[in-house]
């Protein structure tokens, strides 16, 4: 690929998506973008790159979308569905009697492992949060990867990659050589498209935020705002789970880490505590 033409393709994924491809992404930049270049006739990457300028928005979604990576599975990492059964789902059972309410997001939800995980932990722990009312809303910049988790359609290896087969067994279906997500866990899940680098209005305020392994492609101004914007969606008393790699170092301060790795408040949830013990 020549050197103008990548770094024609990573300025406008950049600057639409947040992702930030090194040099050393280039092989990676030319395997992603060459079905695309295919399907719309492009000359080969670099075609596609030197008629971006012209390009129509459905080839610039495809651009951007194949630039994603969705990698994700059921229950990745298990540490931050244990601290969500174990402490955030029982702390904001009890502070959320008066509204009735919870509200989670998962903000870079890819195929929908991760919200459909989290949906496995609350119907099975539903005694913890009986009387309130729980709405997961899962969002991902990638369309292809909001389709999928729509469908809730999954591969036997995909299924085979941390789920465990007490639950397979209990919520899903087998279709041929895939297996189909139950209604009751697929009900649980709104699926929409949302990217990080625009307005999150449309999420309105919630209690708990997944935000995980998607700030690691982010430059850390980028990250910043991402992390001043999910704080902004958060009540003072929620939480911030991010991914094992991703730290809120660099960002504004409006988190703090809790004694569990990957668990974050924002600060004014420790000030409220110690003025209740006070
Ligand atoms: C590696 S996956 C992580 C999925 C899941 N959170 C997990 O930890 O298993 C990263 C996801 O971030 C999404 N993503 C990348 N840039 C984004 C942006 N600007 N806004 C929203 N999602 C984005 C990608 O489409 C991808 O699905």
């Amino acid at each position: 690929m020549n050197s103008s033409e990548f770094d024609t393709i990573g300025a406008f994924v950049l600057k639409n998506s947040g992702i930030v491809l090194s040099k050393a992404k280039e092989y990676l930049v030319e395997s992603r973008l060459k079905p695309v270049a295919e399907e719309f006739g492009f000359d080969g990457v670099d075609g596609l790159a030197r008629g971006l300028g012209t390009a129509s928005q459905e080839i610039k979604l495809a651009i951007v979308d194949a630039m994603t990576t969705n990698e994700t599975f059921f229950f990745r990492d298990k540490t931050p569905f244990k601290l969500f059964e174990d402490i955030v789902l029982p702390q904001m059972s009890r502070a959320r009697r008066k509204t009735g309410k919870i509200r989670i997001w998962c903000a870079a939800a890819s195929t929908g492992q991760e919200p459909y995980s989290l949906a496995m932990v609350l119907l099975k722990n539903k005694h913890i949060w009986a009387g309130l009312r729980i709405e997961i809303v899962a969002t991902d910049l990638s369309h292809n990867a909001i389709a999928k988790a729509k469908e809730g359609k999954y591969t036997q290896f995909e299924v085979q990659r941390g789920l465990p087969v007490d639950l397979l067994v209990a919520h899903f279906t087998q279709e041929g050589t895939h297996w189909v997500i139950s209604d009751k866990v697929k009900q649980m899940v709104k699926f929409s498209k949302l990217n990080l680098m625009e307005s999150y209005a449309s999420i309105g305020t919630v209690d708990v935020v997944y935000c995980r392994n998607v700030l690691i492609y982010f430059d850390a101004d980028t990250k910043r705002k991402v992390l001043t914007s999910v704080r902004r969606t958060i009540r003072p008393d929620g939480y911030l789970v991010l991914g094992a790699a991703d730290t809120v170092i660099g960002s504004n301060g409006e988190f703090e880490r809790g004694e569990e790795r990957g668990l974050y408040q924002p600060v004014e949830a420790k000030n409220a505590r110690m003025a209740l013990s006070a």
